[in-house]
């Protein structure tokens, strides 16, 4: 990378876009595999739903971040969604999760009783390698636009979803940005990984980087350089303290997004105005997040100027790990 001072910084976007090949992104051949797994469940499914015009499932959509081109190499959950014919289905959500086990043995009769992992409100499929596949229940709204009601894993609580628009969402950007917008994402999720390693409590989910990731591209900041771009990133964390809400006009108008719905950090759903993703984000959490971008930013700084190479690996290693090795 070439400074503005015109030294050119020993560690720049080859390294980081070359340690991303080798480390945070899921290899090719693993996402074809992964991909085909997913789609094979899918697959049964829908034949399924063919057979049955009355059949309970409506539709079955790869959701996540498989679909979407941001798994991490050591992603080991990945997102299937199932709309559910609302009366055909139990009411009460406690059920579902074994309603669906039946019908997911139904389709697929070579899944064996212990891959199955319920949950309170959803079901995972456990495989050999270690790595699951969450059934995501979603009550279809019936009108075909896609619209569903998602059961909250964790609270059983009801949210309006649409996954086939929050996989466009992420295609209309990569067609705008096509490498670097999802290699920005995968890096943010991969330095967050890091603060989770070194924190416990340290919070940043995945949506949140995509949507992050999202508003800096859509406010013209250029992904091209890795180190460039991540440096923007963690400036604008640092900046707005993540106080200045991140709304998105693809689905609806910013005036739809109800006061009520603010929180400590305000970051709304791209397809559904009135669910705020960061809404059970806490002042602690905030702060961390705004301290730990400080120091990066710091790190991108240091690592920028300083003349020894040892110097300059150190501190990207506090932002992408010890596995960097520049
Ligand atoms: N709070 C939320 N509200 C609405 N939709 C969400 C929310 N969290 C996640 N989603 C949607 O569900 C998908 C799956 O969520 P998940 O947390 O598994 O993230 P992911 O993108 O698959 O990343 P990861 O690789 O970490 O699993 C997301 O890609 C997003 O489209
Ligand atoms: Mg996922």
């Amino acid at each position: 990378m070439t400074t503005p001072t015109g030294i050119t910084s020993i560690i720049g976007h080859a390294e980081i876009a070359a340690f991303a090949d080798s480390n945070i992104n899921l290899q090719h051949s693993k996402v074809i595999e992964y991909r085909e797994r997913v789609n094979s469940l899918r697959d049964s499914l829908r034949a399924k739903i063919a057979a049955d015009p009355a059949y309970a499932v409506v539709r079955v959509l790869n959701a996540g971040s498989l679909a979407k081109g941001s798994a991490l190499r050591n992603t080991s959950d990945f997102d299937l969604a199932v709309y559910l014919r609302p009366g055909a289905v139990p009411e009460d959500p406690t059920q579902l999760a074994s309603w669906l086990v039946a019908r997911l043995k139904e389709a697929r009769p070579q899944l064996e009783d212990d891959q199955f992992e319920l949950r309170d409100h959803c079901v995972s499929i456990l495989y050999k390698d270690g790595r699951r596949v969450d059934i995501v229940p979603i009550l279809d709204s019936g009108d075909g636009s896609g619209d569903g009601d998602l059961i909250r894993k964790d609270t059983g609580a009801k949210v309006r979803t649409n996954v086939r628009r929050h996989i466009e969402f992420v295609r209309v950007r990569k067609a705008r940005c096509p490498v670097h917008y999802r290699q920005v994402i995968r890096l943010l999720k991969w330095w967050a990984v890091q603060q989770k390693g070194r924190d416990e409590n340290f919070r940043f989910k995945s949506y949140f980087a995509e949507l992050l990731c999202s508003h800096l591209l859509d406010t013209g900041t250029d992904f091209s350089s890795y180190p460039n771009a991540l440096a923007s990133i963690f400036t604008y964390i640092q900046v707005t303290g993540l106080t200045t809400p991140i709304i998105f006009e693809d689905y609806y108008q910013r005036s739809a997004v109800p006061d009520s719905v603010h929180g400590i950090i305000t970051v709304i759903d791209a397809v559904n105005p009135q669910n705020n993703v960061m809404r059970d984000y806490t002042e602690t959490n905030r702060r961390a997040i705004v301290s730990a971008a400080g120091a990066a930013l710091d790190a991108i700084d240091y690592a920028e100027y300083v003349p020894k190479r040892a110097e300059a690996v150190a501190a990207w290693a506090e932002i992408l790990g010890g596995q960097f090795r520049g």
